[in-house]
This record gives structure tokens, C-alpha cells and sequence, in this order.
């Protein structure tokens, strides 16, 4: 049976159903709350505006209903294609509210690579309140004015970790202007404004009940590494036990900012595998090479019962999973925000 996603704006709440279900009734099943009430197309309590997709219905009233209104009723709607819909004041479980932060910048430091580690600190009497995985939008002024940019939060939340609660990092490439900008900003202000949190690419322990024994394979290009920081801090805290395998890819052996932290994980635990990966051997480089797909292919011989994070550009996310389907990864048990601000 097919199994397609049902994209629910404006808050992105993805719902995995399959093509014999209702929208409905995979939401039940995934914790989504919806408004229900007559459950037989009757009331219209569940309706939510057309986006895209093909949809079959359990009866008549729901087809009725799409062409004369665009309106999808959720407890009649079967998707036949991944879908999206307009339905506000639906959440996924776990979601948190964002808000937005004046948050002191309390160090703007650089590390290898020409990347940046940024810590700031919510106000006081306030926390960072976000999920392992999710990203932040920064507002900053710059030459060109004032900007609002995503960022991935590279550590996990105190309230996880056990660390101060209104701690927030950030990993930032330097060399676009954008980004050159961004980072002069921070060393320059005091303070700076942080919307937070978003983002469904997240663990967080209803997940790890869901997933319960599933080895989770925690893959980043370049600053990709600051997502699977998070998660993997996040994971260590809340089920140490955890089968990770983290494979950091880069192009070169100076993109490795943080290279030791990866290592001291899978020294601490014997259960954390950790592959750092260049595109091309190099002189002086004694690990491994290639493309991510190619050394994943060399380590499994089936992904069907793995969960896989996947934290980079599109092309290597969508390129991992291409190439990595005959060993039946899905994109239903891999996790990127790519999925949502690049679908295909
Ligand atoms: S719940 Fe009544 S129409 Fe869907």
C-alpha cells in the first residue's frame, strides 16, 4: 500500500497516509489533532481548503464539496498522490509555539574552515524553548538592510541536555556576502532578534518511543553538522543507548570545524559509529572518500528498518535517497527540512 504526505500549511504539519486511509484517520493515528464530528462528510467540521493532489473519497459529499467550494473534507479525503492542504490551527504533537527573542550574543568565535560558532542567550527569566534537529530565523541589519535569515541551532535544548536553558549556537559559513554580513552584524551588536522554533526534521521522546530499537543514521555535508550536533546531543541525553552512525561528508579536510566532538561521541559510546567522509582522497587524509550514498552502500547491506536524518543541500539529500532506495530507504523513514522548503 502507498503511503503519500499530506502537507497541512500553514504550520507544514506533514501527515503520512496511506492511500487507503483517510487524511483523518492517519492524523488519529499519528497524534495530529484534527476537528472531527460527524466522521461521514456530513458536518464539514474537518474541511481545509485544496492545495494539490489527487484525491479519492468515501462518498460523494467529499467530491462534491472539492469542486464546488475547493475544499478537501479530511474525514472522506483518500490521497492517491502526496497532497497539500490549508487547514490553520493544526499542530503536530510536540509542536511548539515560536516566539521571537532579543537574545544577548554572548561570543562570535572562529573555528576551522572558515565557519563561525555563534552563542547567544535568551533573556533573562526566559528559555530557548525548541526540539533537537529545528532552526531559528535571525533578523540582522546589514548593508543592504535588514535581513531575516534560517539557521539550523547546532546544540540541543537545556531543558534535554541538562545545560543552561537560554543557551542557543549556531554554526555560520563564512564566504557569501550574505553570510559575511551576518557575521559582522554579530560581532558588532549586543543583541539580536530570534524567531524559534521551526522545523519537523526533530527528535524528541515520542519519537524515540515510535522508532524504539531503530538504528538512526545521522548524515551532514558541510554545516549540515550543526543539525546532527543537536540531534545527536539531544539523542545521547534522552536514550544514551541509542545504534548511531554519523557520517559527516566534506570537500575538503578543513571543513571538519568541530573535528574531534564526533570522535569523542563514538569513544564515550561504544554504540555511536562515526564515518567522517572527503569527495576525493587528499594527501594526509586516511579516512574515507567519496560520495555519502556510496559509503553508506559499503556499510548496509539493508536500510528498510533504519531512520535517517539528513541534513544538507537538496541535491544531497534527494541524491542520497535516489541512490540509496534499492536498499530500501523511503522517504518516509528519512527526516530533512529539505522535504519541506525544496519539495520536488
Ligand atoms: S467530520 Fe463531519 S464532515 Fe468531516
Amino acid at each position: 500500500m502507498t503511503t503519500h504526505r499530506v502537507t497541512v500549511q500553514p504550520s507544514a504539519t506533514v501527515i503520512h497516509c496511506r492511500s487507503d486511509q483517510t487524511i483523518a484517520e492517519a492524523a488519529a493515528e499519528q497524534g495530529i489533532l484534527l476537528s472531527i464530528g460527524c466522521d461521514n462528510g456530513v458536518c464539514e467540521i474537518c474541511r481545509g481548503e485544496y492545495l494539490d493532489g489527487d484525491f479519492i473519497f468515501r462518498n460523494s459529499l467529499g467530491e462534491a464539496l472539492l469542486n464546488s467550494d475547493n475544499q478537501i473534507l479530511c474525514c472522506v479525503a483518500q490521497p492517491q498522490t502526496d497532497a497539500e492542504i490549508f487547514m490553520s490551527d493544526v499542530h503536530a504533537p510536540n509542536h511548539i509555539p515560536d516566539v521571537t527573542l532579543a537574545c544577548q550574543i554572548q561570543s562570535v568565535s572562529p573555528l576551522p574552515g572558515n565557519v563561525w560558532q555563534v552563542e547567544l542567550l535568551a533573556p533573562a527569566g526566559k528559555q530557548a524553548d525548541f526540539w533537537p534537529g529545528q532552526y531559528l530565523l535571525l533578523t540582522v541589519t546589514t548593508a543592504t538592510g535588514e535581513q531575516t535569515l534560517p539557521y539550523s541551532i547546532a546544540c540541543a535544548p537545556g531543558s534535554i541536555s541538562g545545560a543552561d536553558s537560554r543557551r542557543i549556537e549556531l554554526h555560520i559559513a563564512a564566504g557569501s556576502d550574505t553570510a559575511n554580513d551576518v557575521i559582522q552584524f554579530l560581532q558588532q551588536a549586543l543583541t539580536v532578534k530570534v524567531t524559534l522554533p521551526f522545523g519537523d526534521c526533530i527528535v524528541h521522546p515520542d519519537f524515540l518511543r515510535q522508532q524504539a530499537g531503530k538504528p538512526l543514521l545521522l548524515v551532514a555535508a558541510g554545516t549540515g553538522f550543526s543539525q546532527i550536533k543537536s540531534l545527536v546531543e539531544g539523542i545521547l541525553a534522552l536514550e544514551p543507548e541509542r545504534e548511531l552512525h554519523i557520517y559527516w561528508s566534506n570537500r575538503q579536510q578543513d571543513g571538519f570545524y568541530l573535528a574531534e566532538l564526533p570522535v569523542s561521541w563514538a569513544q564515550q559510546y561504544p554504540n555511536v559509529h562515526y564515518h567522517p567522509i572527503i569527495e576525493q582522497h587528499s594527501a594526509g587524509w586516511h579516512g574515507r572518500a567519496g560520495w555519502i550514498y556510496q559509503v553508506i552502500h559499503e556499510d548496509f547491506t539493508d536500510l528498510s528498518d533504519i531512520r535517517m536524518f539528513a541534513c544538507g543541500s537538496p541535491n544531497m539529500v534527494y541524491g542520497t535517497l535516489d541512490q540509496l532506495e534499492p536498499l530500501g530507504l523511503t522517504q518516509d523513514n528519512m527526516y530533512s527540512d529539505v522535504f519541506a522548503y525544496a519539495p520536488r
